[in-house]
Formats: structure tokens, C-alpha cells, sequence
């Protein structure tokens, strides 16, 4: 319903070729009127223990922005910024504009919308003091691995935005922005996708750019494994996490230069299926001492998943990813990657090891190299009469 059909589709074009210019106009659809069913009219709810953009599974656009605080920022400013911030979330998330929206009719549409809110050790610092920053909060240690760029790296504040909608990020993303004039500059921002809503049976692991199924490993959501692989337990973030995002490029022309059984190799997974070498379904457990005929392990030591596989089960993270491809810049080629985010309790017991295996080795270092790294603390959630950060800012 809403959409033009049959002879009035035909009364459109012929409005529109008397129209000239403005006959694609005329065969547009018109606003839906019965949302019932539709992806577009799912919401989750912005209120409880944890942030909806982490125990939901993330839409297929995504949004990441971080600001920073101006000089002289004084606690009062960050609690009207949270204040200013909840009130968007929560009214976007629930499918309503925001305050003041002069286009609320780009809101109608949430689509799972998630809008959630890290900080960075600045923000702590003035919310509650340097006592209040965790230990794991700062940027990480250097990687050989590294070719770290300011404009992708760092920030005082996160907005993790996702939805099915691209119009709703992008709107979302606009009403976070216009509230945090005079409070906050945008640092960077960075948008990337994942499978659109309906192109694959839901549940389907995302593919990355390199063609690998990208996330089979990761527990599922709500379950005791993400829960204690995730949340954080005590003091003020107690329902929060940790988020690093790292800006992986991703060479995709020199990739396109092996073959399969490279490929293969470097993971340690198969591509069309992503079944471990050693098995035959996406979800059977590798069998990393399986070795060949000739005694060679089947899964290679320096394969990606060998590598970033903990032993200790304590040390596992949880891994959000979109693939991001954008235009060149001036002289420097189009770039491809992965804005690969990682969530768990605690960054140094658990992303810092797997991220120093990696770096030591790893065969898709070959064609990756990490150019942006940002180390957050997700707020926990909040109830219907608090804001986000309100256990350090109250
Ligand atoms: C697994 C790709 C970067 C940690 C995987 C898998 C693929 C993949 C295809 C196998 C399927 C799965 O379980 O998801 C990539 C690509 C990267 C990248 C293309 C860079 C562009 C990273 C980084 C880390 C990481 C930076 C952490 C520092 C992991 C972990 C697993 C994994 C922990 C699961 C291992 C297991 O227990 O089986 N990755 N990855 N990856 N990756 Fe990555």
C-alpha cells in the first residue's frame, strides 16, 4: 500500500511527460500509509541495563562518529551533552523526531535504529575525575603492524549509530551533530555496511570485502558466553563494555591476485561456506591438530583464526563488523576495509593479546594493515527517568 499501481502508475507518467522535467517525480511512491510488517517500523527499546547497540544484532548501515571536548569543557557541559543525546536516542529509536526536528518525517522509519554512547578517557576524567578512568582506557600499545592515521584514530566522545535504513542513520547522525554544537567537534566519522535487511535469510553471518563469512565465531547474542565475554561488572560502568574500533584497509587488488586455496589458507576457514578446513559446516569446531597425509597441520599455525583464537576462553571478545569502501581522496587510490569493532570487559586481558598474536603473525597481514584505532567505554543503559552516564555524572 502507498505505492502507485497499475493505472495510476500510468496516470504518473502521463502527468509526468506533461510535467517534463519532473516525471520521475510523479512515479514516486507516495508515503506509506499501513507500516504494519514492514522492516522500517522496528524499534528496540532504548531503556535498561545495557545499551540497545550492543545486545542487538547491528543493522546493515552503521554510523561511527567520535567528538572531542573543548578546551575548558566543564562537567556541567557533558551532563546537558548526555542529557541533550538520551533525548534524541530515545525518541529516534522509537521511531519519533527529535526535539525541535525540523524533518521529523525522515524519523518515522527506525528500522532497528540503535544510537549509543561511548567515552573516551577525557570525558571520564571530567565526568568523575582521572580515579574514574579505567586502566584499559587509552589507545593501544604500538603494532608493527600499524600505519595509524589522526584522522581515523582517537576522540573524547563515541555515537555508534545503526539501522536497515540508510536515511535514518544519516538523519540520526544529523540530530546527534546539530545538539552537539558548542558542546563537541566532530573528529571523524566513519559509515560502513554490512548484508541489506531481506537480501539473505536472517541469521546469515555477513560477508566481508575479501568474500570470507566474517563473524561466525562470535557467541550469540543475550547468551552467558556474551554476557561474560562483554559486560563489564562493578563501579561506575557496571552494564557497560569496551569498544576498540580499528580502521582495517583491506588490499583488494592484491587479494584478487590468489587463489582459492590461498585464500583458504590464510583463514583457515572455507570461502564459500565458511566451514573451518577441518570440517564441513560453517559451525563445526576447527580441529587445529588435525594434521595431512603428510603431516602438515590442515588449519596452518599462522592461519587468521589459528592466531586470533584464545586459549584461555577468558580472553575471547566479541566482533561487531562493517565493510567500508570509499571514493578516492585527491591522489591516493579508492580504499576498502573493515571498521572492525571489538567489544569485551576489559581491552588489555582480552583484545591486546589477540591483537599482538596478530600483529606477530598472521597471514592476512599480507593484505590488511590497520590505518585507524579508537579505544571507548560504552555507557551502560539507563531508565526512563535517567541519561546516559548518569551513574558518574549524577
Ligand atoms: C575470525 C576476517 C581482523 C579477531 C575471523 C574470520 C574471518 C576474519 C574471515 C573467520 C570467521 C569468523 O569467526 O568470523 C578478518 C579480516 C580482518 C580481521 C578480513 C581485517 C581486515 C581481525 C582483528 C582481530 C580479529 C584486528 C582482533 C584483534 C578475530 C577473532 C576471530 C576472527 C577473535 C575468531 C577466531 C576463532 O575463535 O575462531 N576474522 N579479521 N580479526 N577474527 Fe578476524
Amino acid at each position: 500500500r502507498g505505492f502507485l499501481t497499475g493505472s495510476a502508475a500510468a496516470a504518473g507518467v502521463a502527468v509526468g511527460a506533461a510535467g517534463g522535467a519532473y516525471a520521475a517525480h510523479a512515479a514516486q511512491p507516495g508515503p506509506a500509509t499501513d507500516t504494519a510488517g514492514l522492516n522500517g517500523a522496528r524499534t528496540h527499546d532504548f531503556h535498561g541495563t545495557h545499551q540497545a547497540g550492543v545486545t542487538s544484532s547491528p543493522g546493515a548501515h552503521g554510523a561511527f562518529l567520535a567528538f572531542d571536548l573543548p578546551a575548558g569543557s566543564v562537567k556541567d557541559d557533558l551532563r546537558r551533552l548526555m542529557r541533550l543525546w538520551t533525548d534524541d536516542a530515545r525518541r529516534l529509536m522509537s521511531g519519533a523526531g527529535a526535539l525541535a526536528d525540523t524533518e521529523p518525517e525522515l524519523a518515522t522509519a527506525p528500522a532497528g535504529l540503535t544510537v549509543t554512547v561511548g567515552w573516551g578517557p577525557k570525558a571520564v576524567a571530567l565526568a568523575g575525575g582521572s580515579e574514574a578512568v579505567p586502566s584499559w582506557l587509552r589507545p593501544l600499545p604500538d603494532f608493527s603492524i600499524d600505519a595509524l592515521e589522526d584522522r581515523w584514530s582517537d576522540g573524547d566522545l563515541l555515537v555508534m549509530i545503526h539501522s536497515d535504513d540508510p536515511v535514518t542513520v544519516s538523519h540520526a547522525l544529523r540530530m546527534v551533530s546539530k545538539d552537539a554544537t558548542n558542546l563537541a567537534t566532530e573528529r571523524w566519522r566513519q559509515t560502513g555496511f554490512r548484508q541489506a535487511y531481506g537480501s539473505h535469510p536472517s541469521g546469515t553471518t555477513m560477508r566481508n570485502l575479501f568474500g570470507q563469512v566474517d563473524g561466525t565465531a562470535n557467541p550469540p547474542l543475550a547468551s552467558d558466553d556474551f554476557a561474560a565475554r562483554v559486560w563489564i561488572q562493578d563501579g561506575w560502568l557496571a552494564g557497560g563494555t569496551s569498544f576498540v574500533l580499528r580502521r582495517i584497509r583491506m588490499e583488494l587488488d592484491t587479494w584478487d591476485q590468489v587463489d582459492r586455496i590461498g585464500r583458504e589458507n590464510a583463514v583457515g576457514r572455507t570461502v564459500d561456506t565458511g566451514a573451518p578446513l577441518t570440517g564441513e559446516a560453517e559451525h563445526d569446531e576447527p580441529d587445529f591438530d588435525a594434521v595431512d597425509a603428510r603431516g602438515f597441520p590442515i588449519i596452518s599455525d599462522v592461519s587468521h583464526i589459528r592466531r586470533a583464537r584464545p586459549d584461555d576462553p577468558s580472553q575471547r571478545i566479541v566482533r561487531l563488523a562493517y565493510n567500508y569502501d570509499d571514493a578516492p581522496r585527491g591522489n591516493e587510490p579508492a580504499e576498502a576495509g573493515l571498521l572492525f569493532g571489538s567489544l569485551q570487559a576489559d581491552v588489555d586481558a582480552q583484545f591486546v593479546p589477540i591483537q599482538r598474536r596478530l600483529a606477530e603473525a598472521d597471514l592476512l597481514n599480507v593484505w590488511t594493515t590497520p590505518v585507524g584505532s579508537a579505544v571507548f567505554a560504552i555507557l551502560p543503559g539507563c531508565t526512563e527517568d535517567g541519561y546516559l552516564g548518569d551513574t558518574l555524572l549524577d
